[in-house]
């Protein structure tokens, strides 16, 4: 089949990729012209592990190209189907066109993991061919037979905003219980999985931290709100999730501030992961940009560590001193904050990172250390939602 993707970030691009590897015939298309120029290069303009090689070889097999074009697309939404088949209607009266709406839901991170084992394909049509065509698009993935559901285009797209908005709510339940753990004294990740091994509720998205971030969560939950107000049905727990998600990003700041005595005027914190997540080098919406905003605000000096993100952020946060390692960034640092979970954050040598800092000060906004460990290495240790080490 032939397929066109217009726009060639994240998601098109993998998917892109995805289709051709499959066999189709695959044309992705950008408004940015220096990102299609840098791709006909064979340059790729993201870190996603495994689409280097995935672009490469199909590239080199003539199945995927490039091409520089705007095309008319808004911003998604419910209802952005119609708005499509509007525009496509008042352009080619005559051309027979079916808009089809197939929500993507893949994790930056394990994005082409997630393209091509996904836990479902929903496909929103009213038209029996423009179903039999993106039936047969999917058609190569049937071995795995991951379920396929058939709806109409409205309830696709309401299938992919309440599916983000739920998964934002569960990171913001968990977020919420953490900080009743720290004041009654319970530990979250023994909540966490006390919760997620009850088969009703499932253990992921229990990962208590710094607050959701990314370009998916944030822009969906809004959407989702933005839609239900016009609507006339108000989500009032979807408002509050990302009420409270907002305020959370703010609020790590605090814990810094309260980890070393009440104020970090003057002071020097080393933060490792500028990333949203780990193994993407996106910082759309991420904590750790809140958190050196109000750590700057108050008067710290910030070194910034990320394995793959420093570009990215430089734009976002000029004032940071970037380093070229977690130990570069934890040098002369009165306390250390790891922001992201990247798997080299996970066994640092914490004798070496002592011996460098000028406190042995952690915060552990993701909960990837455990207590006992920071108290033998004699580190102060601030994790989230249970004990640390005074
Ligand atoms: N990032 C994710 O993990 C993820 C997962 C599932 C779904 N989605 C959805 O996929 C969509 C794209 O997200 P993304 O993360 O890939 O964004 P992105 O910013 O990485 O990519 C969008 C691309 O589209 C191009 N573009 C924008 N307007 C264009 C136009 N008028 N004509 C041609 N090209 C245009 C941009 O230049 C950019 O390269 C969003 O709706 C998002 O919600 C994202």
């Amino acid at each position: 089949m032939r397929v066109s993707m217009m726009g060639a970030g994240y998601v098109g691009l993998v998917s892109g990729a995805c289709f051709a590897d499959f066999g189709h015939q695959v044309t992705c298309i950008d408004k940015d012209a220096a990102k299609i120029a840098a791709l006909k290069r064979g340059e790729i303009p993201i870190f996603e592990p495994g689409l280097a090689e995935l672009v490469e070889s199909n590239m080199r097999q003539g199945r995927l190209e490039f091409a520089a074009k705007a095309s008319r697309i808004g911003e998604a939404d419910v209802g952005t189907g119609d708005e499509i088949e509007n525009i496509l209607r008042e352009q080619r009266p005559e051309a027979d066109i079916q808009v089809v709406s197939n929500p993507e839901f893949l994790r930056e991170g394990a994005a082409i993991r997630d393209f091509k084992h996904p836990d479902r394909i929903v496909v929103g049509a009213e038209d029996e061919r423009a179903r039999s065509v993106l039936a047969e698009i999917y058609r190569p993935l049937y071995l795995n037979a991951p379920p396929i559901i058939y709806v109409s285009r409205r309830t696709a797209e309401l299938i992919k905003y309440a599916s983000n908005a739920f998964l934002a709510t569960k990171v913001t339940f968990i977020n919420e219980i953490a900080d009743l753990c720290e004041q009654v004294g319970a530990d979250v990740q023994e909540v966490a999985r006390g919760m997620g091994l009850d088969n009703r509720i499932g253990g992921k998205f229990l990962h208590p931290g710094p607050g959701f971030g990314g370009s998916c969560f944030p822009k969906d939950t809004t959407a989702l709100i933005k839609t239900a107000h016009d609507h006339g049905v108000p989500l009032r727990l979807v408002e509050t999730v990302a009420a409270v998600n907002e305020q959370r990003k703010r609020a790590m700041a605090r814990k810094v501030v309260v980890a070393l005595g009440g104020s970090v005027r003057g002071k020097t914190i080393a933060v490792l992961g500028l990333t949203f997540k780990p193994n993407t080098d996106d910082t759309r919406d991420s904590p750790a940009i809140p958190l050196i905003t109000a750590l700057h605000d108050l008067g710290a000096t910030v070194r910034g560590y990320d394995p793959a993100g420093m570009e990215q952020a430089k734009p976002l946060l000029p004032d940071v001193h970037y380093c070229q390692s977690a130990y570069a960034a934890a040098e002369g640092a009165d306390a250390l904050v790891i922001a992201t979970e990247w798997e080299q954050f996970r066994a640092l040598d914490l004798a070496r990172l002592k011996a460098v800092m000028a406190q042995p000060v952690i915060v552990d906004l993701r909960n990837i250390y455990r207590s006992d460990e920071m108290r033998r290495a004699a580190f102060r240790y601030v994790p989230i939602g249970r004990a640390g080490v005074e």
